[in-house]
């Protein structure tokens, strides 16, 4: 089939790049000229494992271009995927204003000669499936001067479907050729049918599986999930906000934990092996982040707002990762007294291992935070430290290339982001360049008797 993916981030290239690697001609449309100029050489502008190479793969067999031309991307296309940014408003809204943009455009490009699909893989609130189909027909409309305007039977041709994305940074294309489920809204049969051909090879898991991304074992089938718009948009923001209130869960336990000399980690374990409950995103520590959770359960609350709808988990479920987040301060106030002065150094920035993704990253607000009370910050990230730079232009901290450099002349070492080197590093080594010899696993990764032994002091989150 012939796909126009509009969008070249985090989800629209990996997208276009799993499509495209399926056999569908796809053609991604990218407006940020530097991204683009990236895409084009080959070059994938930012980290995720494995992407680099299956975009040059895809890109050299001849299945996937990039343009910054949406005109010709959409009327090449049977299929066209709206994959661009929903970040939040200041008040907790989406900015829904590039999918606004987007579909007009659609609209405008449209002509009479199929009927197409437009997908909306962003994540968007209920309603957004109406609002874009209204929007495109804006666009069709104003795209035919008045006196000449096509007679309704002339019209370009097009539904909406909804198709929510689920994918993880740091293990993107696995997501995406192995996923739990796949889910479409929409109220057109055919479309239905359409997307079920499009996702066929995943559904039934009959393609040749990418050297970079094997097969799980016994991996044969993926549910697909038809629904209504209303509900396929409701499915995503609901399975974000779970996991969120599932790791908030975790760490309002943790500081129970604390209280009564528990452990988090053998309670997580404990209650996880309840097949109901599920092991996964239980893990106490510094908290969620990362370009999703946040606004995705703001959004929901918005949503819910609008129709005086109270909702008292998801509140709670963000003011407790508000709070998580600081826990390492406290930390460092008991073992240190006086912050003022101090030197700490943050091992990691992303907001999770595997993706250089620093958008909503726990370090980020430690960071601010520890700046404000008058310490000293120093950082090492193996992949972020130029993205923060450019980022966070305001904030002042050193960057360092290593885990020693890092730990020089520290009075605390905080772990916040758990990359897999870190869990192996020599403390012994670093605790000599330290000045005070203190470790805050904020993600509880470390070995404790390993670094008690090296003569550190560790302080992990709920034990
Ligand atoms: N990142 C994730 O892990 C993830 C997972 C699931 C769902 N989502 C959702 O998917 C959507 C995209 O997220 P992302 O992380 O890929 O965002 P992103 O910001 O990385 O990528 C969006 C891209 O769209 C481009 N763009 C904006 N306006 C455009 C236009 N008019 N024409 C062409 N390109 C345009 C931007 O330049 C950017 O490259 C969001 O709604 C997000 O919530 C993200």
């Amino acid at each position: 089939m012939d796909i126009c993916v509009i969008g070249a981030g985090y989800v629209g290239l990996v997208t276009s790049a799993c499509l495209a690697y399926l056999g569908n001609q796809v053609t991604a449309v990218e407006a940020n000229p530097d991204r683009l100029g990236s895409l084009k050489k080959g070059l994938v502008p930012f980290f995720e494992p494995g992407l680099q190479e299956f975009v040059k793969e895809t890109s050299e067999s001849g299945y996937l271009k990039f343009t910054d031309s949406l005109d010709s991307a959409v009327k090449a296309a049977d299929i066209i995927f709206i994959a661009v940014g929903t970040p939040s408003l200041p008040n907790g809204e989406p900015d829904l204003s590039q999918v606004m943009v987007v579909a007009r455009a659609i609209g405008g490009a449209l002509d009479g000669s199929k009927r197409r699909i437009i997908v909306n893989k962003s994540t968007v609130p209920v309603g957004s499936g109406n609002w874009v189909e209204m929007l495109v027909s804006q666009g069709v409309q104003n795209a035919q001067p008045v006196p000449a305007r096509a007679s309704r039977a002339e019209n370009p041709s097009f539904t909406v479907v909804s198709n929510p994305e689920f994918l993880r940074e740091g293990s993107a294309i696995t997501d995406s050729f192995y996923p739990d489920r796949i889910v479409v809204g929409a109220s057109d049969e055919q479309a239905t049918a359409t997307m079920k051909k499009l996702y066929e090879p995943i559904i039934n898991q009959t393609f040749d599986a990418p050297s970079f991304a094997k097969r799980p074992e016994g991996f044969k089938h993926v549910p697909f999930v038809v629904t209504d718009l209303a509900s396929a948009e409701l499915i995503k923001y609901s399975a974000n906000a779970f996991l969120a209130m599932k790791i908030s869960f975790a760490n309002e336990i943790a500081g129970l934990c604390e209280k009564v000399g528990a452990d988090i980690r053998q309670v997580a374990q404990g209650i996880g092996l309840d097949y109901r409950i599920g092991k996964a995103f239980l893990n106490a520590g510094v908290g969620w982040g990362g370009s999703c959770f946040g606004k995705d359960v703001s959004a929901l609350m918005q949503v819910a707002k609008e129709y005086s709808y109270p909702t008292s988990l998801l509140e709670a479920t963000v003011s407790v990762n508000e709070r998580q987040r600081l826990v390492v301060i406290k930390k460092l106030q008991e073992e240190l007294k006086i912050l003022k002065g101090r030197t700490v150094g943050l091992l990691g920035l992303s907001f999770k291992p595997d993706t250089d993704d620093l958008r909503d990253a726990p370090a980020i607000t430690i960071a601010y935070q520890l700046l404000k009370m008058g310490a000293s910050v120093k950082a090492f990230d193996p992949v972020s430290n130029d993205k923060a730079r450019v980022q966070h232009p305001n904030l002042e901290i050193t960057y360092c290339d290593n885990a020693a450099e890092l730990a020089q002349d520290c009075d605390a070492l905080v772990l916040v982001t758990e990359w897999e080197v870190f869990k192996n590093l020599d403390f012994k080594t670093l605790a000599k360049g330290m000045r005070w010899p203190l470790i805050i696993d904020g993600r509880n990764v470390l070995n404790e008797q390993d670094i008690v032994d090296a003569g550190l002091t560790y302080r992990g989150v709920g034990h």
